[in-house]
């Protein structure tokens, strides 16, 4: 084989490209991985889950020392916020990350070829570097990882200062006075968080009637109020017709989403934050007649594989929720297909966290979804208010739910709104992907005194036999 004939190569590095490259490796593959950025990781290290984590960790920390310290007695003075150490340290945990992608690359003996990666046929890739020099990639397989991009909006023209997407929001150079975010959903509710800790005044509008609009409705509800009581300004059912640039920021127009009287929200940074779209120009589909959906998702079978023999897609270019561990997984399953094993992603069990404080978090159907299909549930619910743990924390917000079928019992949907909703979703992910009853988890002891007892007292509630309320 040629130095430059591949088993696969792989377009992009984000967690679904690199965690393919890494497996299809370990499976004995000869894999090259084109990426065009500068550092591999993707969205996902470099402008998202990553550095938005950060920053919510670091806000979350002043939050605390300067609303909830002095509860436990703990006196703080002179408390005050360095953005740019803040900022510098963010950035030196995506640089760790993202070098540790590099280095599992090099352990791995993958190739990484640095520039733009376009599809001539289903056997050869073509890179252009930056400066321009193009080089042909001959492989047996492609799998196409590219990942996705902001969704523009009419009316709103970014320019990266005074409107933004996620990608400034996670570096603005300074808090800002007021800040609207156009969109109530997972970036919108993270990174307005982040900027209503450090002193922004924050206003989100939102198209539909409820923020979070795919989440159970009794989430939805409890996670408004308390947004509200944070200090959140939200609206929903509310439509932005156009942002105007000014001297000192941004005139927003937005009116009922209905149509009506328009109200102008003046402010100093717009966040455009309304969801992302699938990353598929310039990828040379059209060369080998790659099928998308109606909504430009590379359309995929059980296998990964597109209607186009030997090549694959994953990720956020493909149906599904636009989240990491989705991307990961897949890669991982396109990476076994490809080495003839046979790979495994389970689309009814896949979790979603927002990590704002409290954390949202839940997999599996809503209460909505179920009534919508026409099954029978039992509901299993246990407020954060009768834990003994989150008691003893002060920090009671919120509760677990849990949907099991009426008849069998087996769990059908969980959905956490609390702090560390994030890491107890596990376990309910585990109890669905091993079907089981909301008996089996209420059956399972849980370490005392933990959050996760509330998960057991919900479980126990679906048989209204829940011990602590
Ligand atoms: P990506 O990570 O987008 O990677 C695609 C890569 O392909 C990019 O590096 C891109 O440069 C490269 N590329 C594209 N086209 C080409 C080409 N033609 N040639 C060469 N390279 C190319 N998800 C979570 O699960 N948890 C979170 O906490 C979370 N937080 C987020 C926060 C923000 C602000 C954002 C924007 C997203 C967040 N996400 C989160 C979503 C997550 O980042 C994505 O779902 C995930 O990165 C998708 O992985 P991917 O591999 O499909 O694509
Ligand atoms: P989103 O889909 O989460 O939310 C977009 C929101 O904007 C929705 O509530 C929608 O109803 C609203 N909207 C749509 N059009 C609108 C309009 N014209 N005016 C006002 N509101 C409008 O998208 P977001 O927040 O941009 O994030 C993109 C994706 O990135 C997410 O869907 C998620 O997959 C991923 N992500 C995941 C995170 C996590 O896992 N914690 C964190 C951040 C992003």
């Amino acid at each position: 084989m040629s130095e430059n004939r591949f088993d696969v190569v792989i377009i992009g590095s984000g967690p679904g490209g690199y965690v393919a490259a890494i497996r299809a490796a370990q499976l004995g593959l000869k894999v090259g991985c084109v990426e065009k950025r500068k550092t591999l990781g993707g969205t996902c290290l470099n402008i998202g889950c990553i550095p938005s984590k950060a920053l919510l960790h670091a806000s979350e920390k002043y939050e605390e020392a300067k609303n909830h310290f002095a509860t436990f007695g703990i006196q703080v003075k002179g408390l005050s916020v360095d953005l740019k150490q803040m900022l510098a340290e963010k950035d030196k945990t995506v640089a760790e990350l993202t070098g540790g992608v590099d280095f599992l690359f090099k352990k791995n003996r993958i190739t990484r070829f640095s520039g733009t990666g376009k599809i001539l046929d289903n056997e050869t890739v073509e890179v252009t570097s930056d400066d321009g020099k193009a080089e042909k990639v001959l492989t047996k397989n492609i799998i196409i990882a590219t990942g996705s991009d902001v969704a523009p909006l009419k009316g709103v023209d970014i320019d990266g200062k005074t409107v933004v997407t996620s990608t400034e929001a996670l570096s603005l150079p300074k808090v800002p006075k007021h800040l609207v975010i156009i969109g109530g959903g997972y970036i919108g509710l993270e990174m307005g968080s982040v900027w209503r800790r450090l002193g922004s005044k924050v206003t989100v509008v939102e198209f539909m009637d409820r923020i979070t609009p795919g989440m159970d409705q009794d989430v939805t509800k409890n996670f408004t109020r308390i947004l509200k009581k944070q200090g959140m300004d939200i609206k929903t059912s509310t439509k932005v017709v156009g942002v105007k640039k000014t001297k000192t920021g941004a005139d927003v127009k937005v009116e009922p989403a209905q149509g009506g009287k328009s109200e102008i929200i003046s402010c100093d940074v717009v966040l455009l934050s309304i969801g992302r779209i699938p990353l598929t120009i310039g990828l040379g589909l059209e060369n080998v007649g790659v099928a998308l959906d109606d909504r430009g998702r590379v359309k995929v079978n059980g296998r990964f594989e597109t209607n186009v023999k030997g090549i694959y897609a994953i990720g956020d270019v493909i149906e599904g929720p636009m989240l990491a561990h989705k991307a990961e997984d897949e890669g991982m399953a396109a990476a076994e297909f490809i080495a003839g094993h046979t790979g495994y992603v389970n689309p009814d069990v896949i979790p979603a966290v927002i990590y704002t404080m409290p954390e949202v978090a839940s997999v599996g159907k809503t209460e909505e979804q179920l009534k919508e299909a026409g099954i029978n549930y039992n509901v299993g619910k246990f407020p954060f208010s009768a834990n003994s743990r989150a008691k003893t924390n002060r920090a009671t917000d919120g509760f677990v739910k849990i949907l099991a079928d009426a008849k069998s019992d087996r769990v059908l949907g969980v959905h956490i709104i609390g702090v560390d909703a994030g890491n107890m979703i596990a376990e309910a992910v585990l109890a669905m992907e091993f079907g089981a009853s909301a008996e089996d988890i209420a059956l399972t002891c849980h370490a005392h005194p933990t959050h996760t007892e509330a998960v057991k007292e919900a479980a126990m509630a679906v048989d209204n036999r829940a011990i602590h309320m």
